[in-house]
């Protein structure tokens, strides 16, 4: 009997799927290459569902003889292995991104005399329509609070930016660009304290309280599907970030970051210009400890932040209490900097790679703002947070429309740096999605 391969990531399973695997079973023996999550994660929007979940589902389709594992989105070292007489695919890939692999199949199969066979592409379904149709649908709490840890072991890097309220919620659940044929998007939100607080005209002093943060919470859980990350400043009292850690995780939020600070916590960007106090070891950890024994899933993350740099205490401090952290249960570091350079931050990540004891890291570059992701990446961030730049952008341009109508007495000079009052109509459909 002939032997034939197909690949493909099978999260959503549409018509165009079981086209190909019918076609494909006629030719042989069919066994599907099932991207992973890494795999598909490296040119597109993490799956929906997780990697055992799809491999279920394409194992009970009619025709699939055998499911094995898709590594990476080059087909030849699965081909190598497998040397199968045809390989099934849609017609699309003659263009665009997947044009090379197109031809390494070509190539490879060519080896033992195998065959391409394409089947025209079932129009009419796209990834972009099924995004829109999770978002319709929505998301449930345990499966975005597990996207996170999902994300941090399928991504390079995981990308993460501010989102303050449920219009900068939709900015980041939305924006994307495509560059080379490859689609890049922010992965997750970070519920900042100073963006919070400055939405609310307030200072970043713990003022606004964990309700008022929950309310926050809320507006970007309705219209979004994307795992948060919550600024949980210093936690608190011991006694009372237990509360915070059940409530965030019932919630559906991700992680939860605190920082080794205590008293009256000052924004970390001020560094030394104002009093700030960094916690002992002993209680922080004591901290983080009873912030793990009080949650209730196994996918929240406690992060623990550590404030070593900013407040001028050195590496050896900082590396000190990142092996602490850790050995307290901490699921991940945060290394905060306000140097103008990336030097200290990359430094720490040099030290941090010895580290027998590893837990993802968490990196905020708003003052290094010149090193590129791929380079954090590189050094062994595993997760870039931009803390503030949304409200950062859209405060100088409001201030510019209300000086702008004062001067001028009326509106319409300011018009042109607006959105029509169409689109602001039409941004936010019947129905939110
Ligand atoms: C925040 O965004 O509130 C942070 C990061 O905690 S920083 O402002 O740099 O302290
Ligand atoms: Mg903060």
């Amino acid at each position: 009997m002939k032997t034939v391969y197909v690949g493909m990531s099978a999260d959503l399973v549409h018509p165009g799927h079981m086209n190909i695997i019918r076609e494909a079973a006629k030719l042989g023996e069919l066994t599907v290459g099932l991207l992973t999550d890494r795999a598909i994660a490296s040119y597109k929007r993490l799956p929906y569902l997780e990697f055992e979940q799809r491999k279920a589902v394409v194992e009970g389709l009619k025709g699939v003889s055998r499911v094995v594992a898709q590594e990476t989105l080059d087909y030849r070292p699965n081909l190598e292995q497998l040397r199968p007489d045809f390989v099934v695919h849609g017609d699309d890939w003659k263009e665009g991104v997947q044009k090379e692999t197109r031809q390494q199949v070509i190539d490879t199969l060519q080896q033992w005399g195998g065959q391409l066979v394409e089947l025209s592409y079932t129009t009419g379904i796209s990834s972009t329509q099924l995004n829109k149709a999770i978002r319709e649908v929505g998301i449930s709490p345990d499966v975005r609070r597990l996207r996170l840890r999902r994300l941090i072991q399928a991504k390079e890097v995981v990308r993460v930016i501010e989102a303050h309220s449920g219009l900068t919620g939709r900015i980041v659940e939305e924006t994307y660009v495509e560059v080379n044929g490859k689609r890049r998007e922010f992965d997750a939100m970070w519920a900042s304290s100073l963006t919070d607080s400055t939405a609310k005209g307030k200072p970043d002093i713990e003022a606004v309280d964990i309700s008022a943060r929950l309310t926050n919470i809320n507006d970007l859980l309705e219209v979004t599907t994307k795992p948060i990350i919550f600024d949980g400043d210093t936690g608190g009292k011991t006694e009372h970030f237990i509360f915070t850690v059940r409530t965030l995780e019932r919630l559906g939020v991700s992680a939860v970051i605190i920082e080794d600070k205590i008293g009256l916590k000052r924004n970390s960007l001020y560094g030394l210009e104002v009093p700030q106090n960094q916690d002992s070891i002993e209680h922080f950890t004591q901290k983080i400890a009873a912030g793990k024994r009080a949650q209730v899933s196994d996918d929240f993350m406690i992060i623990a932040r550590i404030e070593s740099l900013i407040l001028k205490q050195g590496i050896d401090d900082a590396l000190l209490r990142a092996r602490s952290y850790i050995a307290a249960g901490a699921d991940g570091i945060m290394i905060h900097s306000k140097q103008e350079t990336p030097d200290e931050i990359l430094a720490f990540l040099d030290a941090y790679r010895n580290f027998s004891r590893k837990v993802p890291v968490v990196v905020v570059p708003t003052t290094y703002d010149t090193i590129y992701e791929d380079e954090l990446s590189r050094a062994g961030a595993n997760v870039i947070i931009y803390a503030n730049q949304l409200i950062r952008s859209a405060y100088p341009a409001m201030m510019q429309t209300a000086r702008s109508i004062l001067t001028h007495q009326r509106a319409y000079e300011a018009r042109s740096g607006l959105l029509p009052i169409r689109e602001i109509l039409e941004l936010i459909p019947l129905g939110g999605a």
